[in-house]
């Protein structure tokens, strides 16, 4: 005999601390027998009570699942949790960041239409851009910090502003308000990337944002051991998405990555208290140190848009750029830390570097690359939450192997 009838849905209150959501949103306990930690759903397909609430489910007329490609209990935990971390109406997880990115501007835009975004961006987000000009998807880059730059920009087919703000690798960031709000009185739409600031960060759709999307491998996954996206917005775009676009395109995560989100998702709050401090104190570090050019961190009184990131912002992130000189003390630093890992991503618990102009923009030109403000001597820091002292150690002793 089991006990579920004692258990009753306890929904989240918008009055809740960010900190409790993380515990507790996404879990169910009136579901699966009181289970505190959601179970791992790994069946690809449902049975149906009949035909006809079968074909019923199957329309999405009436909630229910039947094909792991289109829902699932764990990934819906998993949405559940992050509607409510992002204060949207609904979420859709995906099988990594660019599936929730390509995904949501496919929902959005189709052939003829235009869509304006920031010229420092992750670039596989610009790649995916440059390759929606084959579908005859025009695209126009802008110089992101200005807002009137996107006002500029629009066209009578611009559908799309698209943001990244904080940007990688370049720290610089979208005045979401602003922005959302030209894009409201052209009646354009808007997506933000919140992966660099997170949901304890920063809520773009509290700005007036229509649409956030995260690599969930990052922070909120926060261990380096998945990869996952996420769409959260209105429920009309949600459903659209999930319906006409993914359930087609298919890019989905699997039960177990959802519970390894969901399960990253627990300790967001506290991981984000400590990523926050340790890249304030290193951020201080780094822009006292005489072989350092250039610090970007948003906490910093020096970054050039400090008095935004202090308006849109409750917390600077995990993430700083600094510029050590050219490309061989670019290297010569990477290949000299030993606490730190040189490796791509970001938003891990343990500090990760990398060298932007030897890296992920190897194959951007240079002219390019130092355009969008990726110079030579970039390196970007994605600091962990050891002890902030340890790591600074290991700061100070590779930027001492430069000559
Ligand atoms: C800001 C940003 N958005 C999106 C992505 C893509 O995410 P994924 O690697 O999960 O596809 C990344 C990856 O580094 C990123 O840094």
């Amino acid at each position: 005999m089991y006990l579920d009838s004692f258990f009753t849905f306890r929904p989240m209150k918008k009055t809740q601390s960010f900190h409790t959501k993380t515990v507790h949103a996404g879990v169910d306990l009136s579901k699966d027998h009181g289970a505190i930690s959601s179970p791992i759903f790994n069946a690809s397909t449902f049975a149906f009570p009949d035909a006809e609430q079968g074909s019923a489910i199957h329309e999405g007329e009436i909630a229910g699942y039947f094909y792991s490609r289109i829902n699932n209990p764990t990934q819906e935990s998993l949405e559940a949790a992050m509607t409510t971390l992002e204060n949207g109406e609904a979420s859709i997880a995906f099988s990594s960041g660019m599936a929730a990115i390509s995904n949501v501007l496919l929902t959005y835009l189709k052939s003829g239409d235009h869509l304006v975004a920031p010229e420092s961006i992750y670039a596989s987000t610009s790649g995916l851009l440059d390759y929606f000009k084959s579908l005859e998807i025009e695209v126009t880059f802008v110089d992101a910090t200005e807002q009137e730059n996107y006002k500029r920009a629009i066209r009578k087919n611009t559908k799309v502003f698209y943001m990244e703000s904080p940007g990688n690798p370049t720290l610089k960031l979208c005045d979401i308000e602003a922005i959302s709000s030209i894009a409201k009185n052209n009646k354009i739409n808007t997506v933000v990337d919140n992966t660099f600031a997170t949901p304890y960060n920063q809520n773009p759709l509290n700005l007036g944002a229509d649409a956030v999307v995260h690599s969930m491998t990052k922070y909120i996954g926060g261990h380096a051991d998945l990869l996952g996206g996420v769409l959260v917005g209105s429920k009309e775009l949600v459903e659209k998405c999930r319906w006409n676009i993914n359930k087609l395109f298919g890019g989905v995560p699997s039960a177990f990555t959802c519970w390894l989100a969901l399960r990253g998702i627990k300790t967001l709050a506290l991981r984000m208290e400590k990523h926050n401090s340790n890249a304030m104190e290193a951020a201080n570090f780094l822009e006292a140190h005489p072989k350092v050019k250039k610090v970007h961190y948003p906490g910093l009184p020096s970054h050039a848009q400090h008095d935004l990131a202090e308006k849109q912002m409750s917390g600077f992130g995990g993430m700083i750029a600094f510029d050590v000189g050219g490309v061989k003390e670019g290297r010569q630093f990477v290949n000299s830390v030993q606490l730190c890992t040189l490796a791509v991503s970001l938003g891990d618990v343990s500090t990760l570097v990398q060298h932007s102009a030897s890296m992920t923009h190897a194959s951007v030109p240079k002219e390019l690359r130092e355009k969008a403000g990726i110079t030579d001597g970039l390196i970007r820091l994605s600091v962990g939450i050891e002890n902030v002292d340890d790591i600074i150690k290991d700061l100070e002793q590779a930027l001492s192997t430069i000559n």
